[in-house]
């Protein structure tokens, strides 16, 4: 599904990405650790194609096709899915009409056609339920006064109504109390199949108690410095980072 050659990236003439090389395939979790600024939401990013981050060598490939010069939109067409750390906020512009138009638009780069508003409002009311989203919340403006654990929470529906290839899950667990990350994983366990993957950034062994990844990898300072299975996240979350530091890259 997603595969990843010694990419380096920069931005503003800065080496964030030093040669990550990471491989998912299709029906797998994976989970990316590691210390504030090693550069896990940059490779998100980079991944998604936001242009302020410059590739300056190595390649992403999404099922044999590089991305490259492929725009984020685009990419997002083809099933790439990036929530954000920090979600933006559109006055004006509810939960459910930011959705229709989402989904129409990766409808009409397909050469489809609008989704019929009936199959549209049935599909909203499923997901809505599937991810135990209150009907009011659907009317309010996108992220506008939403609590941290809305926020996330809303992300979570705009995957569920996206059906993403591959999701990336850019720290969904920060701020979430018991309950709502119970939710937001029972979202994303369910979304789970055979043609999807999921990549999963945290600080938290927590949340891989609930959405349990198939592999844990370790970015330090823009590398892959150590990958294993969920066991490694328990192992960090008692050890820390720092008897990583000098692991030779796998
Ligand atoms: N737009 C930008 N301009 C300048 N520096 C940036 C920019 N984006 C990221 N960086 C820098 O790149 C480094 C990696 O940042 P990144 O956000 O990828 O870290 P992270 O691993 O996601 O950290 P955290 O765990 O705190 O979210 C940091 O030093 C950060 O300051
Ligand atoms: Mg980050």
């Amino acid at each position: 599904m997603l595969t990843i050659k010694d990419l380096h990236a920069q931005v503003e003439d800065k080496e964030i990405l030093k040669g990550i090389n990471l491989t998912v395939n299709a029906g797998e979790v994976h989970a990316i650790m590691g210390p504030n600024g090693s550069g896990k939401s940059t490779l998100a990013s980079v991944i998604a194609g936001k242009e302020e981050f410059e590739v300056t060598k190595g390649s992403v490939t999404l099922e044999g096709e590089d991305l490259e010069d492929i725009s984020p939109e685009d990419r997002a067409h083809k099933g790439v899915f990036l929530s954000f750390q920090y979600p933006v906020e559109i006055p004006g512009v509810s939960v459910t009409n930011f959705m229709k138009t989402a989904i129409n638009e990766t409808r009409k780069a397909k050469g489809l056609e609008d989704m019929p508003a009936k199959d549209m409002l049935k599909m909203i009311r499923d997901k809505a339920e599937l991810l135990e989203i209150d009907r009011k919340f659907l009317s309010r403006s996108l992220n506008q006064g939403f609590s941290g654990g809305e926020k996330k929470r809303n992300e979570i529906f705009q995957m569920a109504m996206l059906e993403p290839k591959l999701a990336i899950l850019d720290e969904t667990d920060s701020g979430l109390d018991i309950d709502a990350l119970r939710i937001v994983a029972a979202g994303v366990n369910k979304l789970k199949s055979k043609d999807n993957a999921v990549i999963i950034i945290t600080h938290y062994q927590r949340l891989l108690d609930y959405i349990v990844p198939d592999f844990v990898h370790v970015i330090h300072n823009g590398k892959i410095v150590k990958s294993g299975t969920k066991e490694l996240a328990l192992e960090l979350e008692e050890k820390g980072y720092d008897w990583l530091k000098n692991e030779a890259v796998v």
